[in-house]
Order: structure tokens, then C-alpha cells, then sequence
């Protein structure tokens, strides 16, 4: 299949595009660069071409557009260019704590942007989306392990909003059109990279997750982690999360393409591994697996944070026959090969 994958130089974007070629897709990739670096994906092409699995026969260039999905005008001349099967729709802003600052500029990037992008989609007959959404539409979660029949909740912050919203606009959407076919992917905590080291998270500033906070304290860019609370209601008092390696993500993203050809309507889907680790856990797996220290010292909660959080991830094991490869070390190690090989991130100049 062709498929247009909006924030596709973005962290779960880069990742997946090889999945997608892997598995014999091509893509074209809108991204107006606002978090994201344009060498993240020549890197995506020089591992493409490495790979010998691709069965693609000639050097492969993803092509690349610099368009902001609000900007109409710029989308419509990428689907007048290109025909797509579906689109992957990545692009949107997803800094929680920012949100809370900025709430307009999230609801204008997320929602207005979407709103922009489903338009000229069923303009030019393109009616095959699959969005990003987040475990964080749980709110604070009535059941765990989470399931997709548990309700949805109050989000703390705008980003949660804007995903909650576009789950349910999408919904209506396909409810008054039929011919759409919508695959919400509720993601967990995504964390690890590639493998090769090649692309990874790249977060601008001071990292609001975990993972890329533990990489930068041992890479010596932070003097220390702080663990947002030890006093909550789990095994060893810190918060208990399903993180979920971003190549296992990417897959699913795959898995849901298969999908969405097969069945019509709408399909929610938990993406995790159904595993949950603590604050500590993951410390603990990074400093024993990767042989490096990593300063803490335990700080009060975190406003808006959760005790646990973890999925059922069966449904999407049973409807997409997707499931998650990889655990807690891969998860460790390729997050901590990435930053030591990459302790800037991206370089800002073209390589
Ligand atoms: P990311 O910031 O690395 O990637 C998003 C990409 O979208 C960036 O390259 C950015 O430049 C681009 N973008 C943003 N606004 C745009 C716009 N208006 N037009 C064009 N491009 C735009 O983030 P990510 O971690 O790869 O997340 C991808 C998606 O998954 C996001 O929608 C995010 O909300 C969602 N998600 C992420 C997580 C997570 O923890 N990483 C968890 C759940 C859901
Ligand atoms: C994980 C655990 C923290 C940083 C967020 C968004 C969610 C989704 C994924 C996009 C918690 C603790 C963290 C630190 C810490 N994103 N922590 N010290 O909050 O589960 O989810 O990212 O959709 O919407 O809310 O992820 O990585 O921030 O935190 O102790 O410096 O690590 O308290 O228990 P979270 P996280």
C-alpha cells in the first residue's frame, strides 16, 4: 500500500517507516519539522537500504514534504501528487506539561490540523486513517488491566483533550460515511530505538518522560533523576507504567494496515504489553543491563500523575495478530544505545 504518514520524522514516525517498508509498504511523509530534525529521516533511508529483507530492487527515497497539516493548500497539492491507500497520522504536538501552558496552540495543532487533514482526505477519496491515540484518554483508569470496554475518562491536561476530542470526532465522522475505516491506536509509554542506533527519541529541552530523563542522566547531561513520589499504592510505592518498545509500536501500525483492508467501521486498539513496571523497575533494568549508573533521589508527585496504568492488550492480539516482541532489556538497552551514540541527538547539520 501507499500511505501518507503525517509527524513521520517524528520519534514513533521514523520507526515505523521502516516497519512499512519491511513489510513491502512505500510512504510519503508531510511533517512541518516543528519536532523534528530532516536528517532522522535520511537515516530512515540509509537503514531501508541496508536492509536486505526489504525486497525493495532499487535505492529507495522516501519523499518528503515540509507542510504543516493546517496548511490546506500545501495538503493539497501532496494528494494531487500522490494516490494514498491510507494515511498515518502522526503529526501533532505532545508535550503534556506545554499543553497546560499553551492550550490554544495544542488545540489549534491537534484538532485543527486533524480537521484539516480528514478534509482534503475524503476530498480526493482517501478514507483510511490510522491515529495516534494515547492510554491517557483513560484518565485515571476505573479497571486494571486496562481494557478497550473501559471508559473513558478526565483528562488532567489539554494534550489528553486533544486526543480524547479526535477519537470522537473520527468516530462521528465515520459514522455519518460509512466508507471510512478508523483504527485508533491507544499507545502506552513508548520508549527503546532501533536497534542500530540509528534513530531514536530526540526531545528538545528537558525531557517531561522517563526514559529520555534516565538517558541523559547517564549520558551526564543531568546530574540526576528525580522519581515523582515513592508513597503511591504500588509494590514499591513508585508509579507503575506499560512501556511498550517503539519498534513493537511501529509494527502495530503495520499489523492495523493489514487490518483495516479486511474490516470496515472503526476498530480501538490498547498498544502495550500488558506489563507493568515501576519508577524503580525501570532504574534498576537500565543500570544492570546497561552496566551504567544512574543518580535518583525521590522528589514529591508529579501534579495530574496516576499510581498505575497498564493494558489488556488481547484485542489487538486477536483482531490485528499483532503482539509485542520485545521486554524490559531490549527496552533498556536500545534506549541507552541510542543516547551514548547519539549523546546530542540529531546533528543539526545534513550528514
Ligand atoms: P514526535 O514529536 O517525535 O513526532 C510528531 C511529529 O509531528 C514531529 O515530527 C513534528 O514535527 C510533527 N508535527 C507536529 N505538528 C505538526 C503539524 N501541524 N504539521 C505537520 N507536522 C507536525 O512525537 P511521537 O512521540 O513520535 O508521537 C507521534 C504521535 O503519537 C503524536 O500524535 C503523539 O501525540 C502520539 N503519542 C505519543 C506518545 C509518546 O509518549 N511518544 C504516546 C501516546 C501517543
Ligand atoms: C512515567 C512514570 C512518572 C519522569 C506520558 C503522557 C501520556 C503519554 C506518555 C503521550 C510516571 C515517572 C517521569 C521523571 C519520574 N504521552 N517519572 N521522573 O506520565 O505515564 O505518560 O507519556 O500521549 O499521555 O502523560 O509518562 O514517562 O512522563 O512518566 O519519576 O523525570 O515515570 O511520575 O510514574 P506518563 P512519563
Amino acid at each position: 500500500m501507499h500511505i501518507l504518514v503525517t509527524g513521520g520524522a517524528g520519534f514513533i514516525g521514523t520507526h515505523t517507516l521502516i516497519e512499512l517498508y519491511k513489510s513491502g509498504h512505500t510512504a510519503v511523509v508531510v511533517d512541518n519539522l516543528s519536532n523534528s530534525n530532516p536528517v532522522a529521516l535520511h537515516r530512515v533511508e540509509e537503514l531501508i537500504n541496508q536492509s536486505q529483507v526489504t525486497g525493495h530492487r532499487s535505492q529507495v527515497t522516501i519523499p518528503f514534504y515540509h507542510t504543516d497539516i493546517r496548511d490546506r493548500e500545501g495538503l493539497e497539492q501532496v494528494f494531487e501528487k500522490h494516490r494514498f491507500d491510507a494515511c498515518i497520522h502522526f503529526a501533532g504536538l505532545k508535550a503534556v506539561g506545554e499543553s497546560v501552558e499553551k492550550p490554544w496552540e495544542y488545540y489549534d495543532n491537534n484538532i485543527g490540523g486533524t480537521l484539516t487533514l480528514v478534509d482534503v482526505m475524503r476530498k480526493h477519496g482517501c478514507k483510511n486513517i490510522i491515529f495516534s491515540s494515547s492510554a491517557t484518554v483513560y484518565g485515571d483508569p476505573v479497571e486494571i488491566p486496562i481494557t478497550e470496554n473501559c471508559p473513558k475518562g478526565q483528562c488532567t491536561n489539554p494534550y489528553g483533550w486533544t486526543k480524547s476530542m479526535l477519537e470522537q470526532v473520527l468516530m462521528d465522522i465515520q459514522k455519518s460515511d460509512p466508507e471510512w475505516r478508523v483504527v485508533l491506536l491507544r499507545y502506552f509509554n513508548p520508549v527503546g530505538a532501533h536497534p542500530s542506533g540509528r534513530i531514536g527519541e530526540n526531545p528538545n529541552g528537558i525531557p517531561n518522560n522517563l526514559m529520555p530523563y534516565i538517558t541523559q542522566v547517564a549520558v551526564g547531561k543531568r546530574k540526576e533523576l528525580g522519581v515523582f513520589g515513592n508513597d503511591y499504592d504500588t509494590p514499591d510505592g513508585t508509579g507503575v507504567r506499560d512501556y511498550i518498545h517503539v519498534c513493537d509500536l511501529a509494527n502495530a501500525h503495520v499489523c492495523a494496515l493489514q487490518a483495516i483492508t479486511r474490516k470496515c467501521g472503526i476498530g480501538i486498539y490498547n498498544i502495550g504489553t500488558g506489563h507493568g513496571y515501576s519508577v524503580l523497575d525501570m532504574v534498576k533494568a537500565f543500570i544492570n543491563v546497561n552496566g551504567v549508573d544512574v543518580p535518583y533521589s525521590i522528589k514529591p508527585r508529579r501534579a495530574g500523575d496516576i499510581a498505575t496504568c497498564y493494558c489488556n492488550p488481547t484485542k489487538a492480539k486477536v483482531e490485528l495478530g499483532w503482539q509485542s516482541k520485545y521486554g524490559i532489556e531490549d527496552m533498556v538497552r536500545d534506549s541507552w544505545n541510542w543516547q551514548k551514540t547519539n549523546p546530542n541527538g540529531y546533528p543539526l547539520q545534513a550528514e
